[in-house]
């Protein structure tokens, strides 16, 4: 999601949230943080009318252990499945979006730019260029059908989205079919008119179609219930620009001049052997990856063709880097990061951010604090103002030491019709969706 680390100063001010090493673990605030989120929302007689109907882990069930892991709701035979779309209001009809068109892909482009997701001050608008929409909705083996668009009859105008996407998901160790669901979005005009929920409600009609009965999908709002919160992170590169956009704040004693050294990175990377990953590389991309996702408990299940879509560098959207040693010409480290700029809201200088979000990396040989820093480098080469990460998988290790500083958003994870019991530490999660 868009998010600032205004609130953060620089990060060498950062408080440590863990001084003594005997605070609670990450897992039990988690479930300290939902606990209270369910008394305040009990309090303020605030239901979830929607999501209390889907089959979705629920608040009242959290920590009750006796309810199994895994589907929550058996499939039905597809011709239970109903076979005409949902209602929309009158008006309104639903479109399928054919993405290989460039008027189609300019649409949804259009109705993104202008009515996605912005920050809480309403600052930046996440920006998702047309190539990035692309590669993000047509992945090996991806349905039309679930590019699904609502549009004015009268006058033909696009007002609403929403995206699924298939993919392989292993939950501990059941490798699953699922529904990658995104870029939900409604027209600022058409807001709070309980749209989202028929959206929804058809995504999933298609994604039945199909014979697949589970989702994941990621928001900044808890819902019923979140399988992990994670927290974004940000590390300045170009900190000039971001303090004077109101991304980040001057750090209390520092200077612009002080902040720009702190920040300061070697023009090229140090690891003999760093390059950027080719075709050729994809089977020992692909074998690296799966050996290392192997270790979370809820990761994407990739083979070639997924490597090869999904890293395999594409200008201004996905960008990966390996290590490959000099003597043996094995690739031992990888690391990659995808390109989504936001819109910066009214300002006179600027308008946009040039953000990097870090994706897949993987070290063995190469520390990953070195492999990340060589990132960072790359990244600031390639004229990125801010380098973002979520806290999931080993990125705690390197967040700190690399002066990236906490933002001010949450990430919370879901899974549709699948239950775990607790929610997991983002350092369990080994996925990252767009
Ligand atoms: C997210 C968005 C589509 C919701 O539409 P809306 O007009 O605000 O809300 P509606 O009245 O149509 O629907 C409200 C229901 O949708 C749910 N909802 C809201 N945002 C949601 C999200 N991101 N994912 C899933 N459900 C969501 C609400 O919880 C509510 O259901 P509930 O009563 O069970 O809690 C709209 O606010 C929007 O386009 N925002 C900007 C883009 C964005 O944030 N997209 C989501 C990215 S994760």
């Amino acid at each position: 999601m868009v998010d600032s680390n205004a609130s953060s100063a620089s990060p060498e001010d950062t408080p440590n949230p863990n001084p003594d090493g005997n605070a609670p673990s990450e897992s039990d605030l988690v479930v300290d943080t939902l606990a209270q989120k369910v008394q305040e929302s009990l309090s303020l007689g605030k239901k979830h009318k929607f999501w209390e109907t889907q089959p979705v882990g629920q608040f009242k069930d959290l920590g009750d252990n006796s309810l199994p892991e895994g589907q929550i709701e058996d499939p039905t035979p597809i011709s239970e499945v109903k076979q005409e779309p949902y209602k929309l209001p009158n008006l309104y009809e639903w479109i399928t979006c054919d993405m290989d068109t460039e008027e189609m892909c300019a649409e949804v482009y259009n109705l993104l730019t202008t009515n996605y997701v912005e920050d809480d001050e309403n600052m930046f608008r996440f920006n998702y260029s047309k190539e990035f929409l692309r590669w993000a909705l047509c992945p090996p083996g991806y349905f039309r059908s679930w590019h699904i668009g609502v549009r004015v009859i009268s006058s033909k105008k696009l007002v609403a989205f929403i995206t699924g996407v298939p993919s392989r998901i292993r939950v501990r160790n059941d490798v699953v079919t699922m529904a990658e669901i995104n870029f939900l979005c409604v027209h600022k005009k058409l807001r709070s008119k309980r749209l989202a929920p028929v959206m929804i409600k058809e995504v999933t009609r298609r994604v039945h179609l199909e014979n697949i009965w589970q989702a994941a999908y990621t928001a900044g709002v808890v819902l019923p219930t979140p399988i992990s919160t994670c927290q974004y992170w940000h590390r300045s590169l170009n900190p000039k620009k971001l303090i004077d956009v109101g991304f980040s704040r001057l750090g209390a004693r520092m200077t612009m001049s002080r902040t720009i050294k702190l920040y300061k990175l070697p023009e090229s990377p140090v690891t003999p052997g760093f390059r950027k990953m080719e075709l050729h590389d994809v089977p020992a991309v692909t074998r690296l990856l799966r050996d290392y996702l192997n270790q979370f408990i809820v990761a994407p299940d990739l083979d070639e063709n997924d490597v090869e879509h999904w890293l395999l560098p594409k200008e201004n959207v996905v960008n990966s880097y390996l290590v490959e040693s000099s003597e043996t010409h094995e690739i031992t480290d990888f690391c990659s990061f995808y390109t989504l700029p936001s819109t910066i809201l009214g300002n006179q200088n600027y308008s946009s951010l040039k953000a990097a979000y870090s994706y897949y990396n993987v070290s063995t040989k190469t520390p990953l604090l070195k492999l990340m820093n060589d990132t960072l480098i790359v990244a600031k080469r390639n004229d990125y103002d801010v380098f973002n990460a979520l806290d999931v998988m080993q990125n705690e290790s390197f967040l700190k030491e690399l002066k990236f500083g906490p933002g001010d958003g949450k990430l919370h994870y879901y899974l549709y019709n699948y239950r775990l019991r607790n929610p997991l530490r983002p350092s369990e999660l080994g996925l990252v969706l767009l």
